[in-house]
């Protein structure tokens, strides 16, 4: 009988996601060899601090000082990064391994998001695997999907939930009917959100995902300037309670489409209607939508982060490597992917949601009525709520359809008014 290949692995990072697959991999050895016909065989480890105390012990054989040795290590055939950050360690380490023709497996989306394009061309170059799936969604196999299970298909649209924090925020909110800050010290607390979730709240951490999906699904470059990006940060109770009312939950949607071959790509918290699909996906759940043709609609749901699904994407990532499956990074050769027209928001048309709470005097509801018809923004409907104290009222307006320029216009002319008691709230209404 033929003898089974051994496939040298070396893990750089040892955080929440590296000291999980470590140890699955050692633990699944058997299971692996079985499903690929290889020996994975983990021959070095790194991390920035080798005297910190960790979950297992690690053979002094396997700890590489220092990380960017391995790259030059002759032994090694697979780099699993695992540091984050889309400058310093993680870029010096990814680059340099694919230029010594080393395969990589990575989580991670910044890079990816900043540096994929330079990458993707060094490995088709090099002739080695550059394979991101736990970089987008987690466990949902949405990149591999893109890659191979949908290849057929021209896509038109490609949109969902990809952040898992901000998706249990949002839930806790609406389900406790608790305020922003308390719902992200719960998720903090249980270990959902991390110390610093700026990436997470502000939309970022979605951006990064939907720039990579776009590509993609487009065959295009990735494009860093053309996105337009809001986070949950600026949604209120208020908010998700008047949404209730009005038949709609909010999410925090990542949304990238193209149309007469110009390409959209937002990310935005938004009003959805209950009865849709994507309304219903709620905690740390992510969800993927796609249209394409001939298929039609393809929906993915799953854990979007977390160590356990996050090392389910990575090792479909390095069993397709010691299977001798290399891809090219973008599907498409470097040289094959295109240069495509991005648009900006500003011409999209939206229904939208405003809430305005302002002191209740006498001319306020003209003034806002006559800004918005200024601005070619009109009313749908408008409820009135008074404040407790009979001082303060909150104005909730759906508008029609209106472009979304003309209806930033509106929010902004009308965020001067001195009856205003805080900063008019818009968030713009999916016809999904
Ligand atoms: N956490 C998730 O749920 C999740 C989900 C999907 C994707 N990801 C991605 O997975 C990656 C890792 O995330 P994580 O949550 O595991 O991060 P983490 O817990 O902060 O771990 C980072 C690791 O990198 C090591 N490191 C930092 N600086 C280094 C350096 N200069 N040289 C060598 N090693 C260095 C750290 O070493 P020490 O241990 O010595 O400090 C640590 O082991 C990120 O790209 C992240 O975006 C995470």
């Amino acid at each position: 009988m033929k003898r089974k290949k051994k496939i040298n692995i070396a893990i750089v990072g040892l955080g929440n996601i590296g000291s999980y697959l470590y140890r699955y991999l050692l633990k699944n050895k058997n299971e692996f060899v079985k499903k690929t016909n290889t020996i994975p065989n983990i021959i070095a480890v790194s991390a920035k601090n080798k005297l910190k105390k960790r979950k297992f012990k690690i053979p002094k054989s396997k700890w590489v000082k220092n990380y960017l040795d391995i790259t030059k290590n002759k032994n090694v055939d697979i780099i699993v990064e695992l540091i984050g950050g889309s400058e310093g360690p993680a870029k010096k380490l990814i680059f340099s391994a694919l230029k010594n023709k080393k395969n990589v497996v990575t989580a991670n989306k910044a890079l990816i998001a900043k540096y994929g394009d330079k990458l993707g061309k060094i490995a088709e170059e090099n002739k080695v695997s550059l394979e991101f799936e736990a970089a987008v969604c987690g466990g949902v196999p949405i990149i591999k999907s893109l890659k191979e299970g949908l290849i057929a298909n021209s896509i038109s649209k490609i949109y969902g939930i990809f952040n898992g924090t901000s998706n249990f925020i949002l839930t806790l909110m609406d389900k406790n009917n608790i305020e922003f800050t308390d719902a992200l010290k719960k998720a903090q607390n249980l270990g959902y959100a991390e110390s610093n979730p700026k990436s997470d709240l502000d939309g970022d951490d979605v951006a990064s995902k939907l720039k990579i999906l776009t590509a993609l699904s487009f065959n295009c470059f990735i494009n860093n300037k053309d996105i337009s990006v809001e986070g949950i940060n600026k949604v209120d109770r208020a908010d998700i309670n008047n949404a209730n009312l009005l038949g709609y939950k909010v999410k925090l949607l990542g949304v990238s489409r193209i149309k007469d071959k110009k390409v959209l790509q937002r990310v935005n918290p938004c009003l959805i209607k209950k009865s849709s699909y994507i309304a219903n996906i709620n905690g740390v759940l992510n969800a993927v939508i796609i249209n394409g043709r001939p298929v039609g609609e393809t929906v993915i749901q799953g854990e979007g982060a977390g160590p356990e699904a996050t090392t389910s994407a990575l090792v479909s990532d390095i069993s397709s490597i010691l299977k001798g499956n290399r891809r090219l990074p973008f599907v498409i050769s470097n040289k094959k992917r295109k240069k495509i027209y991005f648009e900006n928001i500003n011409n999209e048309k939206f229904s939208a949601y405003l809430r305005i709470d302002v002191k209740d005097k006498h001319g306020v509801l003209s003034d806002i009525t006559k800004t918005m018809a200024r601005n070619k923004v009109s009313i749908k409907r408008l409820i009135q709520n008074p404040y407790k104290s009979k001082k303060y009222s909150s104005i909730v307006i759906v508008t029609h359809e209106a472009k979304d320029e003309f209806l930033n216009k509106t929010i902004k002319q009308l965020s001067k008014r001195s009856y205003l008691k805080e900063k008019p709230k818009f968030f713009r209404i999916e016809r999904i």
